[in-house]
């Protein structure tokens, strides 16, 4: 159904109070996003919002600058009612044009759904992964899988400089303001290898609405990345989401044999550019779509 609702016709930053109206869209699609995640655009990016002529929020997109170079652009939502009305297309030029403006390159991951509107948008496929999702993991023994990784421990204060600059040079900026967020917020799948001092591996995790988000997974090798995924695995009660890069054919045929599923592919694209910022030999899960 078209609108001819005057209020649809602009955007502005979302407001704390209407936080509420941003979670109803998260619930429509199912996806799994919690209120700490709409914190971290807000806090550290910009979230706009489309309002009907009743003032509910009707549709979301969000920006998130990685470092100087590049920056997240997700969270488009539009609630069916008011979807084929050029909405997203509308909010996502927002975006692309006040990044573009701060000499920051465009990314994000798409669903199937959005990529259509991305792809008309000037975004180019660089690389896939699928969303992994498991009910009940099927533990098995870690120990083989960690013998030859290194030492596998749990994350401290005195680690996370390092950490943080670590997953820098894999990630292709420095993101320590969301990895401070999502530490904390799953204890036990907050995990460090290293190899003598140096670091060769991390987990993160976060919770979810519907499943607990296990990622990023940063690591210099398949050993490395398989035990610290066993022993966040281990450490994780219910559903689990992973959203693993295609070519971590290995990792795969593990987490599928555990019981994991692929539910939809993810594709990273960027703004007139046929190549990501990360480094594909370390980066084995994402933080999730919406982050990087
Ligand atoms: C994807 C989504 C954001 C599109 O919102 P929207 O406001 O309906 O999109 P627009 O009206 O701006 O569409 C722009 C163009 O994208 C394409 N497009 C949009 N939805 C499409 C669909 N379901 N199938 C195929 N093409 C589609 C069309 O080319 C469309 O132009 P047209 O209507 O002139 O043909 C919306 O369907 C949604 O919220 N989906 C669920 C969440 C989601 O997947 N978000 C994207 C995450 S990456």
């Amino acid at each position: 159904m078209a609108h001819s609702d005057p209020a649809l016709a602009q955007e502005s930053p979302l407001r704390e109070s209407e936080l509420s109206d941003a979670d109803a869209l998260v619930r429509e699609v199912g996806w799994n996003q919690v209120a700490a995640d709409w914190r971290i655009f807000l806090d550290l990016g910009t979230v706009y919002a489309v309002r009907n002529g009743a003032g509910r929020v009707v549709a979301t997109a969000a920006t998130l600058p990685h470092g100087g170079r590049f920056a997240w652009i997700s969270m488009v939502l539009v609630t069916a009612e008011y979807r084929r009305q050029g909405l997203a297309r509308r909010l996502l030029n927002r975006c692309v044009t006040d990044l573009t403006r701060n000499g920051l390159v465009p990314v994000l991951d798409a669903t199937p759904a959005g990529r259509s509107v991305y792809t008309a948008l000037g975004f180019a496929d660089t690389w896939g992964m699928h969303r992994l999702a498991c009910h009940g993991w099927q533990s098995h023994d870690a120990t083989a899988a960690t013998h030859d990784a290194g030492v596998i421990r749990a994350i401290t204060d005195s680690d996370w400089r390092a950490l943080c600059h670590y997953d820098a040079t894999a990630f292709g900026a420095d993101r320590r303001g969301v990895l401070d967020r999502l530490r904390g917020r799953v204890p036990g799948v907050d995990l460090i290898v290293h190899r003598g001092d140096r670091v060769v591996g991390f987990l993160l995790g976060r919770d979810g609405r519907s499943a607990t988000q296990l990622g990023p997974l940063v690591a210099n090798d398949d050993t490395i990345a398989l035990a610290l995924l066993h022993r966040g695995l281990a450490a994780t009660q219910g559903p689990i989401y992973i959203d693993l890069a295609d070519t971590k054919t290995r990792l795969r045929g593990v987490l599928e044999e555990g019981g994991f599923l692929p539910q939809r592919p993810l594709t990273r694209m960027v703004h007139k550019r046929g190549e990501s910022f990360d480094d594909p030999v370390r980066t084995f899960a994402v933080a999730g779509p919406e982050l990087g």
